[in-house]
């Protein structure tokens, strides 16, 4: 029998939560002793467990079917190559970050600033790209790492990094000042053509992943309230399409309302939905979903 491969990075930004969403999806996964794979006990799947500079290439040559990678690293990779070889077929919701230009901190920033000037980056495709997209002509200095550093070595008057808390910049006396990329982790398919039955286990293994995320913002609500008060009530919760509404017993107008929530109920909805008439107002987290 076939057995997918997914392309997940070994350690890093991405690694646990790669994992954790497999674990929410009901996967099992045994690490093998090599540490450079693991298999999956209750699901026809083997981890490629890789660096993530690595997993386009995993994917895009077709030796795994998926992998989770971010957005940043992929179109990186996509940027290098003549012909997509590699396709997103879900956003994760995970591992947000930004690839952002940053200055020194003293600095009064324009655009106009960077004209001439040496970027350190370890993304020089979408670095590049942005500059030319600005009408900017400035050189990029390619880094593997540390490129927060290469202001202060006087390698680059600039940088082009990824900001998540912002804390490393920070620590280096940098600013981030304009974004060239919102990323978040994606799960890419391989374009190379695959069988049959190994698509049905793409399919199977993405119904999952999509009942995942599709939950993690869910809610169920269920509350009562007066009939005349149904209309404001629905336009109040979020992301509901369709309420059930029932009558309740020897309550002459007064209703029970169900519904599920596709975006987050916040405490602030909640007192929204009170001052609608709402009452006895129950939030439920939503164990699994299929659509
Ligand atoms: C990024 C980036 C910074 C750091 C920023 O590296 O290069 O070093 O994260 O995060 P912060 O804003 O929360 O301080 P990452 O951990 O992704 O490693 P990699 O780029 O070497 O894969
Ligand atoms: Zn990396």
């Amino acid at each position: 029998m076939s057995r997918l491969h997914l392309a997940i990075q070994k350690k890093g930004r991405l690694a646990d939560q790669s994992r954790d969403l497999l674990k929410q999806a009901g996967i099992k996964v045994q690490d093998t002793k090599t540490g450079l794979t693991a298999r999956a006990t209750n699901f026809p799947l083997d981890l490629m467990l890789v660096r993530d500079d690595d997993i386009p290439t995993f994917v895009g040559d077709g030796v795994c079917e998926l992998g989770i990678v971010g957005l940043n690293v992929l179109e990186e990779y996509r940027l290098g190559q003549d012909e997509d070889d590699v396709e997103i077929i879900a956003r994760l919701g995970f591992g947000r970050c930004k690839l952002m230009i940053a200055c020194p901190e003293s600095e009064a920033f324009d655009m106009s600033a960077l004209e001439g000037k040496r970027i350190a980056t370890s993304y020089p495709r979408m670095t590049r790209r942005f500059l030319a997209e600005s009408g900017i002509s400035a050189e990029t200095v390619t880094m593997q790492g540390a490129v927060e550093l290469a202001p202060r070595l006087g390698i680059a008057d600039y940088v082009c990094d990824l900001v998540s808390s912002g804390q490393t910049l920070e620590a280096n006396g940098l600013k981030p000042v304009e974004t060239v990329l919102e990323s978040e982790s994606v799960l890419v398919r391989t374009l190379k053509p695959i069988d049959g039955a190994m698509a049905e286990l793409v399919d199977a293994l993405k119904a999952r992943t999509d009942g995942v995320i599709a939950t993690s913002e869910s809610k169920y609500i269920v509350l009562n309230a007066p009939e005349n008060a149904l209309e404001d009530i629905t336009r109040i919760l979020p992301g509901a399409e369709a309420p059930t509404v029932m009558p309740l017993l020897g309550r002459q107008g007064q209703v029970a309302v169900q519904a599920v929530c596709q975006e987050s109920v916040f405490w602030e909805t909640l007192e929204q939905l009170k001052g609608a008439g709402a009452r006895d107002i129950l939030v439920m987290p939503i164990e699994k979903m299929m659509l």
